[in-house]
């Protein structure tokens, strides 16, 4: 492609008719007609000088416009030094413009031969077009090469600024990173390094921990040092060994999600039923904060038995942040969940964040102690210091671990079938795994209309391939479709 580069100007003009696209001596005609069109200026310019001159009128100007082309300009007080040969043109308020034989001729040489350059250059630019377009296979091959090089040399200078280390890829489930860092946050200095390891007895990583402890960011930066790893770059970390993920799954909430209230919650589940759908034993799967958007019993309920699927059904590696202290009980249940937080160092009731991550539960939620860090008043701090004692004392029976906790069911066996079901009827296929079910069309009245319509919609509908958005814009559809006939009939009644 150096014909590009040794054809075409630096930088070419926007349009391809007005000509300025190519080079000197890249074409002969177009250099002698740049020639001639550079012969007219030339003698345009002593042309002036040497009438003003010649006639002894310094003011004496060449000019040009579109509709008279080239013309010579005298002020009214010199008038009577016009020589015959000057032909009137046009009169203006101070001066007079006139034309004469030589110049007429010139104009015409140099108009001429720049429009003839104008037409040649397009023509050119056209032949080069089609030359470049018969070699598009090679250039976009070309394209991608550069594009490899560049991240490439991207990634290696990245590594060598920022002290990266080669990744040890492995073909297991396993994941061990020693001081790893988060790649944008690293840069401040102040920076923690945390290590985490996945092993056999190490799959489900229950991360707890204060508000501000850093869990987010330790999730983050396990995802991130874990897609760096497998798109061939090092990692910030002192040593990874990364067991290959056929997927990353999140579900990490944005701030401002919250503001959004029910329908965040609603955004949540369904991601997190992607999730569960979707995630296999070589998946990495991140859940930060999963069961916030709801009531705390609600999203307890909801934390409790998603960990125990994803633990027990899927066995991905999984590293779920929560604030639901309760369930670090699980801990003694659940073949290789662990727990692991955040720590925080209490000084004096004030609580300070390390930043590091440590292996075991952190039991208090120091809720009541960041509040306090925020300047909530001290009657207000203390007098929920009292009540968490007192909650906690009511709610001991609501832990994992402790008595009481209802059994896991076998898939299927679930008590909200039978709540969907016609009485009698015995919910349809028992131990499929959730991801198989069909759905469950029985339930439909098959008389009413409007069911049958909401019905076929749900058929027509294909779960693993919809938006959230989309999702919950059928959900509007349909329950607006329930609404209308509902209103319909007690209007009717
Ligand atoms: N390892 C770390 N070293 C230094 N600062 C950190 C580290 N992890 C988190 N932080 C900082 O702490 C604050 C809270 O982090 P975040 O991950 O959002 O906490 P959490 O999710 O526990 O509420 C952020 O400002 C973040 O930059
Ligand atoms: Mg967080």
């Amino acid at each position: 492609m150096h014909h590009i580069a040794s054809r075409v100007v630096e930088e070419p003009p926007m349009t391809i008719r007005d000509g300025g696209i190519f080079q000197n001596s890249v074409n002969e005609q177009l250099d002698d007609l740049r020639k001639k069109a550079g012969e007219g200026t030339d003698w345009l310019k002593g042309f002036e000088s040497r009438e003003r001159e010649r006639l002894d009128i310094p003011s004496l100007k060449v000019k040009q416009n579109r509709q008279f082309g080239f013309f010579i300009e005298v002020t009214k007080s010199h008038l009577d030094k016009i020589p015959e040969e000057y032909r009137r043109r046009q009169t203006m308020t101070n001066a007079e413009r006139f034309t004469t034989e030589d110049l007429k001729e010139w104009e015409e040489v140099i108009l001429t031969a720049d429009d003839r350059a104008k037409a040649l250059e397009h023509e050119l630019f056209l032949e080069l077009r089609q030359e470049v377009a018969s070699q598009a296979a090679k250039l976009s091959e070309l394209g991608r090469k550069i594009a490899s090089a560049d991240v490439l040399s991207a990634f290696a200078n990245h590594a060598r600024k920022h002290s990266w280390n080669r990744p040890d890829i492995k073909h297991d489930s396993t994941m061990e990173i020693v001081a790893g860092r988060h790649p944008v946050l690293e840069g401040d200095g102040r920076f923690v390094p945390n290590g985490i390891s996945f092993d056999k007895r190490r799959k489900f990583l229950l991360l707890t921990g204060p508000n501000m402890g850093g869990k987010s960011t330790y999730l983050r930066q396990t995802a991130l040092i874990t897609i760096l790893a497998q798109a061939g770059s090092f990692v910030p970390a002192e040593k990874a060994k990364i067991g290959i993920v056929d997927r990353v799954f999140t579900r990490v909430g944005a701030h401002d999600d919250l503001r959004r209230g029910r329908s965040t919650f609603m955004m949540e589940m369904i991601e997190v039923a992607h999730i569960l759908r979707r995630a296999t034993p070589r998946s990495l799967i991140l859940l930060d904060e999963v069961g916030r958007g709801t009531s705390t019993f609600d999203g307890l309920a909801i934390a409790w038995s998603v960990t125990e699927d994803i633990s027990t059904r899927v066995g991905a590696r999984t590293l779920f942040a929560t604030h639901y202290h309760q369930l670090v009980g699980l801990a003694d249940e659940i073949e290789g969940l662990v727990n692991i937080h955040v720590q925080v160092a209490d000084v004096k009731g004030e609580i300070r964040f390390l930043h590091t991550v440590a292996d075991g539960p952190c039991d208090d939620s120091y809720g009541v102690q960041v509040a306090a860090l925020a300047g909530l008043p001290i009657a207000v701090v203390e007098r929920a210091r009292d009540l968490l004692i007192f909650l906690e004392g009511q709610a001991q029976g609501a832990r994992a671990g402790s008595d009481g906790t209802p059994d896991s069911r076998v898939s299927g066996q679930s008590s909200l079938y039978g709540w969907m079901l016609p009485s009698g009827e015995k919910p349809a296929k028992p131990n499929q795994p959730i991801s198989n079910q069909e759905p469950t069309k029985e339930i439909v009245v098959q008389e009413d209309p409007v069911l049958r319509e909401i019905a076929e919609r749900l058929e027509s509908l294909d779960p693993d391939t919809l938006t959230p958005r989309e999702a919950l814009e059928a959900l509007y559809a349909m329950r607006a479709a329930l609404n209308n006939t509902l209103d319909g009939k007690h209007l009717e009644e």
